[in-house]
């Protein structure tokens, strides 16, 4: 480690606010602890949680680092006490609880994942904060089985394209929402079988047409709000929906007696405070069973721009117009 710098660049956020709220700062490189590896950081990925911890309203779990970014790729530069795994020079990408938007970052060894074969590391980057979720929430939550009808709210989303992609090769029938006839066609170019633009049909009425009325059997919902009652209805009887976020609004006034008729399972979760061992386990659910369907070219990241790391704040300020398609990246080297 002797030969690591004492400090590096890294996005601070002194006070909660605007896109402007994120400043490239000096801070000490940090040291791995037991379990850790060291990262020399060449992408990040932004996602929309990076969003709402700028403005505020989702502080980092306890012992995470205060700087932005849940995901890196790079090359391990130090290995902590009883890092398993790994060696120095191997080139990873790996879920973190925060400390990404920087030159270099800590992650439990167990959180990384190989880069995998034919991807670079910018597009590896991409991969862990989606890859991550979708699996925990769409598989092991509401267990997608092939030949079931699944839907996601916000097709083009980060979240949303790996969703489509990883629904249909598992087999699933995909419906996707998403806010443009534009953003619809690239919902049905990543496999959606049906795509619909929300600002222009009821996706309510589009689903039960095309399923004979029978309706989808899981649904992965980000807008919540509005969109709680109407996915009790276009769910199946005994059908999964899985709460991720709440863009539309978490307070809602609503019948619930859907849920009883038909059986339903409402459930939801975050990934950023949930245990190592969990996060462990979700890794290693997607090396042995989604990392071959990304080395195959089956699955892909979806990346809409990058931007250089000290411009953190027109990344957010691009995340915020929700112009983009796919995932809005940092280069750090
Ligand atoms: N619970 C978890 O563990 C977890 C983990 C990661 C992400 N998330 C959540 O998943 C969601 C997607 O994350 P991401 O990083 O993939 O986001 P993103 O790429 O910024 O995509 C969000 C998209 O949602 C659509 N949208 C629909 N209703 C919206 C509304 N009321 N306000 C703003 N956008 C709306 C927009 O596209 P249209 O033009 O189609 O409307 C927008 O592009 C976020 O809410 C994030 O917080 C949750």
């Amino acid at each position: 480690m002797s030969n690591l710098p004492a400090s590096m660049t890294a996005i601070g956020l002194p006070t909660p606010g605007g896109p402007e709220a994120l400043v490239p700062e000096q801070r000490p490189v940090p040291r791995p602890g037991p379990g850790e590896i060291l990262v020399k950081v060449a992408a990040a990925g932004v996602n929309r949680p990076d969003v709402m911890q700028r403005k505020g309203f989702y502080p980092p779990p306890p012992g995470a680092s205060d700087i932005p970014g849940l995901e890196i790729a790079g090359e391990v530069v130090a290995l902590g006490e009883g890092a398993t795994g790994w060696t120095l020079g191997d080139k990873v990408c790996a879920l973190v609880s925060g400390g990404g938007y920087a030159e270099y970052c800590l992650a439990d060894a167990a959180s990384a994942l190989p880069v995998p074969a034919g991807l670079s590391l910018l597009e590896a980057a991409a991969l862990p904060e989606t890859f991550f979720t979708v699996w925990t929430n769409v598989f092991d939550l509401a267990g997608l089985k092939a030949g079931e009808n699944f839907l996601v709210h916000g097709g083009t989303s980060g979240i949303g394209t790996t969703a489509i992609q990883l629904a249909k090769a598992f087999g699933a029938r995909v419906f996707a929402t998403a806010g443009s006839a534009a953003k619809c066609d690239v919902c049905r170019d990543l496999g959606a079988d049906v795509a619909i633009d929300y600002k222009t049909e009821d996706f309510v009425a589009v689903i039960k047409e095309k399923t004979g009325g029978k309706g989808v059997n899981v649904i992965l919902d980000m807008v919540g709000g509005s969109y709680i009652p109407r996915n009790y209805e276009a769910a199946s009887p005994q059908g999964r929906i899985v709460q991720i976020a709440f863009m539309d609004g978490s307070k809602v006034q609503m019948d619930f007696i859907r849920l009883m008729l038909k059986r339903l399972s409402h459930m939801g979760s975050t990934l950023r405070s949930r245990p190592k061992a969990e996060k462990a386990a979700i890794a290693a659910s997607l090396r042995e069973k989604v990392w071959p369907l990304i080395e195959a070219g089956t699955v892909k990241p979806v990346l809409d721009r990058s931007f250089p790391l000290a411009q953190a704040s027109a990344a957010h300020a691009l995340m915020e117009t929700s112009a983009h398609i796919g995932k809005i990246m940092l280069k750090v080297d």
